[in-house]
């Protein structure tokens, strides 16, 4: 009896419908391979669910999501409905409504090296030795989720007394949150190489001291752990100067968002970066990068990270770990035999091929 699996497909915007096209040709490859079958359910989110409903993440998303095995999200976003307006609807609600509504607290990235990019990357090739890392983020807390307001005030009058703009985040993390995520962190790095940071502000700010004093609690339980605290900034520096000394990394919201674009370019390329969110309810799996709407519709995106997102997604939701092995192998090969998008592509590499999103599954497609 051969398994099928119900996956709810969220393309999205910009270049989201060209990299989930794959996604969707390798999948149903990899399933006649091994033995099982996808049923696909499309559902809208992001801008292209403002323009159809005005709702970034409407109620028939909301409740496709929540009744399948697995999310795989594309990209979300576009200068068409960017907005300065607090009260006009933006697609990126779309996407923290459905990690919210998800309960996905967290956010796997793992940052993995393909021997054949070592020269796409802006690093001297010495320095991408050894490295092999895992952000954690934590993703439904923090600054994103915090109460916000933009106001106009009375009492700081400028010029002429016209009352001036504020506006205001709040960056709130409660002790479960924090503990939760920490044990995640833990875990992971047990399954890999024992080390754990974590990144934090704990010299400036307070919800830093309140994370780091629960990630030293749960280290309790786990002693074979070697844990580092490490400032955020520092961090940052890190990652260019030594990438090979981290593990595991885990950190808040933001810090993480931005760490994790940094950390992106080790690999050559923000378009290679996968990730798993997990938590309470349905996985979601998407790439980290965004819409990349100045590329859309033309066929020259990179697909790898989509694709390496279904590879988490058979592994950890849909527990295909011989399919997911397949095709992490066959990204290896293509990319050892020089196939590249043109973002992975090195101009002093006279080998590199470069190939459109298409063809490059093509190339999966044929080798699976
Ligand atoms: C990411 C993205 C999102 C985030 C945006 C699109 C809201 O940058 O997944 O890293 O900030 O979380
Ligand atoms: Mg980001």
């Amino acid at each position: 009896m051969s398994k099928t699996y119900r996956i709810t497909l969220l393309p999205g915007d910009g270049i989201g419908p060209e990299i989930m096209a794959q996604a969707r040709r390798v999948l149903d490859t990899l399933g006649a391979r091994f033995g099982f079958s996808c049923a696909y359910a499309e559902a809208l989110l992001g801008g292209a669910a403002i323009d159809a409903t005005g709702d970034p993440f409407p109620e028939e998303t909301r409740q496709l999501v929540a009744d399948c095995d697995a999310v795989l999200l594309a990209a979300i976003g576009g200068p068409k409905w960017d907005t300065t307006d607090p009260d006009k609807p933006r697609p990126e609600q779309g996407l923290l409504g459905l990690r919210k509504a998800l309960g996905a607290y967290a956010n796997l990235r793992p940052v993995r090296i393909f021997d054949a990019l070592r020269g796409a990357s802006p690093l001297k090739p010495q320095r991408l030795e050894g490295v092999n890392l895992l952000v954690v983020r934590e993703l439904i807390g923090g600054l994103y989720f915090g109460a916000r307001e933009r106001f106009y005030d009375e009492e700081n009058a400028g010029a002429g007394g016209v009352p001036g703009q504020r506006a205001y985040d709040t960056l709130e993390y409660r002790e479960y949150e924090i503990e939760r995520i920490a044990r995640v962190a833990f875990e992971q790095a047990r399954a890999r190489r024992g080390k754990l940071h974590s990144v934090d502000k704990a010299n400036v700010i307070e919800t830093s001291r309140l994370w780091r004093e629960i990630v030293h609690r749960v280290a309790h339980d786990y002693p074979e752990i070697e844990l580092i605290d490490m400032l955020v900034d520092n961090t940052a520096m890190q990652l260019i100067n030594d990438p090979a000394q981290f593990d595991v990394i885990v950190t808040e919201n933001m810090f993480g968002d931005i760490l994790s674009d940094e950390a992106s370019m080790l690999t050559g390329s923000l378009g290679m970066l996968a990730s798993a969110s997990l938590g309470d309810g349905v996985a979601l799996y998407e790439p980290i990068h965004g819409s990349a709407p100045d590329i859309a519709g033309r066929d020259i995106a990179n697909p790898l990270a989509m694709l390496l997102s279904c590879e988490l997604m058979l592994r950890s939701s849909l527990n295909e770990p011989a399919a997911a092995d397949a095709l992490s192998n066959v990204i290896s090969n293509i990319l050892a035999q020089g196939w590249r998008t043109a973002d992975i592509a090195d101009a002093a590499t006279p080998t590199d091929k470069i190939v459109g999103t298409r063809a490059m599954g093509d190339l999966i497609v044929a080798v699976l």
